[in-house]
């Protein structure tokens, strides 16, 4: 079968836990990178990108692979050429691989559906990101090993491709998940999801228990101009600062953070036990061992 991942979905739970472990094992140089064919990747990104484009370039030169960059930019798709027909070139120079990022909820898919390429999704729209997700697990599980923590999850929930991979991914994996959002950033799919392992917070105020608190950035570019007024609302309620992290969970954050809106510059430049950084170096071995499970 040819091999996507175009959602956690794809993945059964012993695929992500390979992933994870080698991803860990690259990033601890315990792992040899396996001699095979070079692959031809096209990394395609019509949304920007700083830490996944980076980190995909990286992971497929340290595999030995070539690895091909194409932004809106500098494709003809910025001439006025539709969608599918910059995909048909694109697919008919025979990649091994595409990598994808796209505004449009579910184009990875239906790409695979036309033309049956191996295929990851790098963002699409407000769906998944399913690559940051293995990354944030991977990081967890070098943390944590198999305890199943509780984590927070704070933030623009509603549209989030990270909260969304990262919900399906926690719940495969029995971690308590507590969702805190006020109900602008939170959709009712969202609140429906809530189940034994879920719980729901409008507050930063009661975050004791949790091992982790992973705070989300807000989408200025997907809110429609009703909720414009929302990312004010949200920085006097809901910024993180020091007197959130009284008992000292891990921070995460997948990128890049609104500073001052999501996290204060004084946690962001101080707090001790943020793994955000962490995450971006995480982010090079997880593409690694991504590709790995491709070819
Ligand atoms: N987390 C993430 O996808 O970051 P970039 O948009 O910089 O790739």
């Amino acid at each position: 079968m040819i091999k996507k991942i175009i959602s956690i979905d794809d993945l059964s739970l012993k695929e992500i836990n390979k992933i994870a472990d080698d991803a860990i094992k690259f990033s601890l140089n315990k792992k040899k990178i396996k001699k095979s064919k070079v692959k031809n990747i096209f990394n395609l990104f019509l949304e920007p990108s700083t830490r996944t484009t980076v980190s995909f370039e990286l992971a497929a030169k340290k595999l030995g692979h070539n690895i091909i960059n194409i932004n809106f930019d500098k494709s003809s798709l910025s001439k006025g050429e539709t969608f599918n027909d910059t995909i048909a070139t694109l697919v008919s120079m025979k990649p091994d691989a595409l990598i994808i990022r796209d505004q449009k909820e579910f184009s990875p898919k239906e790409i695979y559906n036309n033309y049956k390429i191996p295929i990851i999704n790098a963002g699409d729209g407000k769906n998944e990101h399913p690559t940051q997700s293995l990354l944030d697990y991977a990081l967890l599980k070098k943390k944590f090993g198999n305890k199943k923590i509780t984590i927070g999850i704070c933030g623009d929930i509603k549209h989030s491709r990270v909260a969304h991979s990262n919900i399906k991914l926690f719940t495969k994996l029995k971690y308590n998940i507590e969702l805190i959002a006020p109900d602008y950033f939170l959709d009712k799919k969202d609140l429906l999801r809530i189940n034994k392992n879920i719980s729901y917070s409008n507050s930063l105020d009661n975050i004791r228990n949790l091992d982790v608190i992973m705070m989300l950035r807000i989408q200025k570019e997907r809110i429609n101009k009703n909720l414009k007024s929302s990312v004010s609302k949200f920085k006097s309620q809901y910024c993180l600062n020091l007197n959130h992290l009284k008992s000292s969970p891990y921070l995460m954050h997948p990128g890049p953070v609104n500073r001052n809106i999501e996290i204060s510059d004084q946690v962001l430049d101080t707090y001790h036990k943020s793994l955000i950084l962490d995450q971006v170096n995480m982010g090079v071995y997880v593409r690694m061992a991504c590709l790995e499970y491709l070819f």
